[in-house]
């Protein structure tokens, strides 16, 4: 089979699709190596493994052939429950699980990539900056422990609110003196992947084919689809891009309303977050070709330390941050529009982590 420029035939471990989809045809990708990789050992953490997230995302890498070891954490002990629940599925991953602050340590030592999705989510009629006030608390706990035990490990960040968690992260971390931005990311891949679902959807285009970058942040008009750069290359008339764009900034919230207050996305969040994981695995492993939109420390958009854009994954995490590209009119005003909110969230991030409200 002829490959063209930036191809990749990678299929998905989990999901059968090819993964780095969004490189195909992009100018300048290099081609894809056609053969897999050899697997190396990859412990790999979940915090918050017993949630409505933690639980699918924790399916999903026990499928995963880049997984060798799979540590599950959480403060509720049913993750003792969740752990000997896949234990029993006949793939390679071994599975442990470990609770509460007391077993960090022997979760995270020898992991080379944590997820955290650990904190509560979105109610009907709440942002998600409303969760910020509990969930800040917990990631800085938990990232205080990732430095501790596993200061060269990727740490990727599912917790809202991402705009200001990430930044907080990166603050532990540096008063850790183990920050490497390379290896700090916020997890934006549902917006993608919503994007591209119902770009796909709207214009009757083969699913496994599109690719809507999402730029900005994670939370309501911080949220940038640039739909005048889909791959395959599309149209769209104003009213249609006008509609689309919305619904990608609040597509959370429909399924918060759709789930009347038992919870936000967790199926489709844990799809998006073993969809980044497993490119992050394979950068790791030196596949070229792994491009993904992530939230990252950034020089791309002067004055916002921290920005969602395309950035291609390397042994080390982040191998590059990708700029903008040509944005249309609308895209331009978006962009202009969402910027002061996420720099205020970005910075809010920071306050809290340089002067964290004292524990009882
Ligand atoms: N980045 C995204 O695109 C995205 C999408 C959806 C949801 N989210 C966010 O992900 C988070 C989790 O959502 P969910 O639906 O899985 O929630 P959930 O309440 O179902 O699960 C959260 C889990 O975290 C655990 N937890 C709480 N405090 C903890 C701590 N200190 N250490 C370890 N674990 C802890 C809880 O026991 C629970 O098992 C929320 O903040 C939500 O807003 C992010």
């Amino acid at each position: 089979m002829q490959l063209s420029a930036g191809q990749t035939t990678r299929a998905s471990a989990f999901t059968g699709q090819r993964v780095g989809v969004h490189a195909v045809a992009r100018p300048g990708a290099a081609k894809a190596r056609r053969t897999m990789p050899a697997v190396e050992a990859k412990r790999v953490a979940v915090l918050g493994a017993a949630g409505g997230i933690g639980q699918p995302l924790s399916l999903l890498l026990k499928m995963n052939k880049c997984v060798t070891e799979l540590a599950l954490f959480d403060v509720a002990p049913l993750v003792k429950g969740v752990a000997a629940d896949l234990s029993h599925c006949n793939t390679p991953v071994q599975v442990s699980a470990h609770v509460g602050d007391a077993e960090l340590e022997a979760c995270l030592k020898g992991c080379e990539l944590v997820v955290i999705p650990a904190g509560v989510p979105r109610k009907p009629g709440m942002t998600r900056d409303d969760l910020f006030n509990i969930n800040a608390g917990i990631v800085m706990n938990l990232v205080t422990a990732c430095a501790k035990y596993c200061p060269n490990a990727i740490l990727e960040i599912i917790s809202n609110p991402v705009n200001s968690t990430v930044p907080i992260a990166s603050e532990v971390l540096k008063a850790a003196g183990c920050y490497d931005p390379r290896k700090l990311l916020g997890v934006t891949t549902l917006d993608v992947v919503r994007a591209n679902t119902f770009v796909a959807q709207a214009k009757g285009l083969d699913l496994k084919e599109v690719d809507v970058p999402v730029i900005g942040g994670h939370a309501g008009i911080t949220i940038l689809p640039l739909l005048s750069q889909t791959v395959p290359s599309v149209t769209f008339s104003d009213a249609e891009r006008k509609a689309l764009t919305s619904r990608i900034q609040d597509a959370g919230t429909e399924v918060v309303e759709a789930k009347a207050g038992a919870g936000s996305a967790t199926l489709s969040m844990a799809y998006a977050a073993a969809r980044m994981a497993e490119s992050t695995l394979l950068g790791m492993q030196g596949e070229p070709n792994m491009f993904e939109c992530a939230f990252v420390q950034s020089d791309v958009v002067p004055g916002s330390p921290f920005f969602a854009s395309r950035v291609q994954l390397g042994p080390e995490g982040v191998a590059k941050v990708n700029g903008l590209g040509q944005l249309n009119e609308f895209e331009k005003a978006a962009m202009e529009a969402m910027l002061p909110e996420l720099k205020a969230q970005i910075e809010k991030g920071i306050a809290f982590a340089k002067n964290p409200p004292k524990k009882e």
